[in-house]
């Protein structure tokens, strides 16, 4: 069997096929197969290489052609030492080979308006969901992108856990704010985790929502996930116990049952967004 069929067995416990004639059948087996990566070795990432990848990122698609996202790589030492002890477990991030922060930015269109003395009517949440999706875009197509390189990436939202340092640390203007940040470096050893996901079943709908899969479809996930993949270590246990069927549903209710980043959309509204 091929990759791509190996992988979306380890992805979804169902093989699927891609016919072998597609023009670009390796570049999906490669998605496929993915995985984020948190170990890197010493080797730089050169500039070159790393300005083809925020060119290839800033070419995926913009909302209305708007270009409302900005990457900044974080070379100085000094600014890196800053902002580690501010991610939190992700604070290896900040000593990846590179590292990037992928910025949502409604700032520029503003400048826009002003350039051309015609008012700015949208002074509502759509710039802001925009700009986020406009940044996650970007994100999504640098990580593959360096992928396809033999890269290993990590997404970090961990930087949004102190957004106001880090808007300071960073001279964030008013409507530029973190999406996330980005490790990126060589990873060490060849082969990365597949992380499986929930089935298609699942998550991909005919026509209309489709809520009836939704049970059964968690129900499923949790045992192939138990059984590939078994959480290391459970969370929270001081409040839930320890569980003797623990799965990623019950992981995932664990994880959020404690507030996190609660004082994000008052940072956004402090950078002039309006939420409503
Ligand atoms: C927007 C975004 C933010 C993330 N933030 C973090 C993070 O702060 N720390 C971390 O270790 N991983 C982070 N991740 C990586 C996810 O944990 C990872 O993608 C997920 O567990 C699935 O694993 P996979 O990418 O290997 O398939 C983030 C991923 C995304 C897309």
């Amino acid at each position: 069997m091929d990759d791509f069929f190996n992988g979306s067995v380890k992805r979804f416990g169902k093989g699927l096929s891609v016919s072998q004639d597609l023009p670009d059948n390796k570049f999906l087996t490669q998605i496929m197969n993915r995985g984020s990566c948190r170990k890197f070795n010493d080797q730089p990432v050169s500039d070159e290489l790393l300005n083809a990848l925020c060119a290839v990122a800033l070419a995926s698609p913009s909302k209305s052609d708007l270009q409302q996202r900005d990457i900044i790589l974080i070379e100085e030492q000094e600014l890196r030492d800053t902002i580690r002890p501010l991610l939190g477990a992700s604070g290896w991030a900040a000593e990846a080979p590179a590292f990037l922060v992928f910025c949502g930015n409604n700032r520029r269109q503003r400048q826009l308006h002003a350039l051309h003395g015609i008012p700015f009517s949208n002074d509502h949440f759509d710039p802001l969901f925009n700009a986020i999706g406009d940044a996650a875009i970007a994100l999504a197509t640098f990580v593959t992108a360096a992928e396809s390189q033999g890269l290993g990436t990590c997404p970090i939202s961990q930087i949004r856990n102190s957004p106001d340092q880090v808007n300071d640390l960073l001279n964030l203007p008013d409507y530029v704010f973190p999406f996330a940040a980005l490790a990126v470096g060589w990873p060490v050893g060849d082969d990365n985790e597949i992380s499986p996901r929930l089935s298609l079943r699942a998550t991909v709908h005919c026509s209309r929502f489709d809520d009836s899969s939704t049970q059964p479809g968690i129900e499923e996930y949790d045992e192939r996930r138990r059984e590939m993949m078994p959480y290391k270590k459970q969370r929270h246990t001081d409040l839930f116990g320890k569980s003797g069927t623990y799965c990623w549903s019950e992981e995932k209710a664990r994880h959020y049952s404690q507030s996190e980043r609660a004082d994000f959309g008052s940072y956004l509204k402090k950078k002039g967004f309006k939420l409503l």
